[in-house]
């Protein structure tokens, strides 16, 4: 299958917490206008890989590489290329949603006039306009998550990490979500998405990949991977997968 890598290479990705290696030399990449699932057990590694493509985190070792450039904490024009949707929110409480929405396009240098025609979007379209004005110290958890991902969305990133974002979304706004997350990545956006919902992952994936104790021991095709498995659900893949868990595997 014609394949461009393209957009994000991420080569023998290593981190480790003190004794602990939560990354092993994780490896995969990603192509424009893709949507991308890294599937994995609690403690994979999934959110350390992400924070490590966000710059929070610095990684011990391993190569990185978005849109063909050599990537690391200290690029900040690349860095205004990527938004990061975090499985922990991280807000700051006295600042009204709007505030919230505007400070964080400002840092990523949107103009104004852009910024309030974002804002109009996103409110609306993910349907709590009605807290537009609110402190965010007011808002429900799923509110919280509409912000940040709106947040996300309105910088119009090349590469968009997602942390589990639709934990604590409503199913019918998580329906929305989907259907503009695949219009985004189909204006060329890469869609890096980490969950262990792996219906989310059947939904909205077309390539996956799947980590355990810190290695990605199986990535490709999602449909391809489960024929090659003889599976016809991703559910029983992923069990199979991550139980035996010997040798890798790339489809
Ligand atoms: N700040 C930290 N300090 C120590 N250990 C950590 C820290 N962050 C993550 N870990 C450990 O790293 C491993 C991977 O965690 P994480 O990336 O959060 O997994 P996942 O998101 O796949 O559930 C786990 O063993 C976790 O306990
Ligand atoms: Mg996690």
């Amino acid at each position: 299958m014609c394949y461009n890598p393209g957009m994000l290479e991420v080569r023998d990705l290593r981190k480790s917490f003190g004794a602990r290696e939560a990354l092993k030399g994780v490896s995969f990449s990603l192509a424009p206008g893709e949507i991308y699932g890294l599937l994995g057990p609690n403690g994979a590694g999934k959110t350390t890989t992400l924070k490590v493509l966000a710059g929070l985190l610095a990684a011990d070792g391993g190569s990185l590489t978005v849109a063909g450039e050599p990537y690391h904490r200290e690029h900040h024009e690349l860095k205004k290329s990527i938004a990061y949707v975090p499985d922990q929110p991280f807000l700051y409480y006295k600042l009204t949603g709007e505030e919230h929405l505007n400070f964080f396009l400002d840092l990523y240098r949107v103009p104004y006039a852009r910024r309030r025609e974002k804002a109009d979007f996103y409110f609306r379209y993910f349907e709590f306009e009605e807290y537009r004005s609110e402190l965010v110290e007011n808002y429900s958890a799923g509110t919280r998550q509409k912000l940040l991902i709106s947040q996300a969305l309105a910088v119009e990133p090349r590469l968009l990490l997602l942390d589990e974002p639709l934990v604590s979304i409503d199913p019918l706004v998580g329906r929305k979500f989907k259907m503009h997350l695949r219009e985004v990545a189909a204006r060329g956006t890469a869609v890096l998405f980490a969950t262990h919902i792996l219906t989310l992952a059947q939904e909205v994936c077309r390539r996956i990949g799947v980590i355990v104790d810190g290695r990605v021991i199986v990535q490709g095709d999602l449909a391809r991977l489960m024929d090659l498995a003889g599976q016809g659900s991703l559910e029983e893949f992923y069990f199979q997968t991550v139980l035996e868990h010997e040798k890798p595997a790339e489809a």
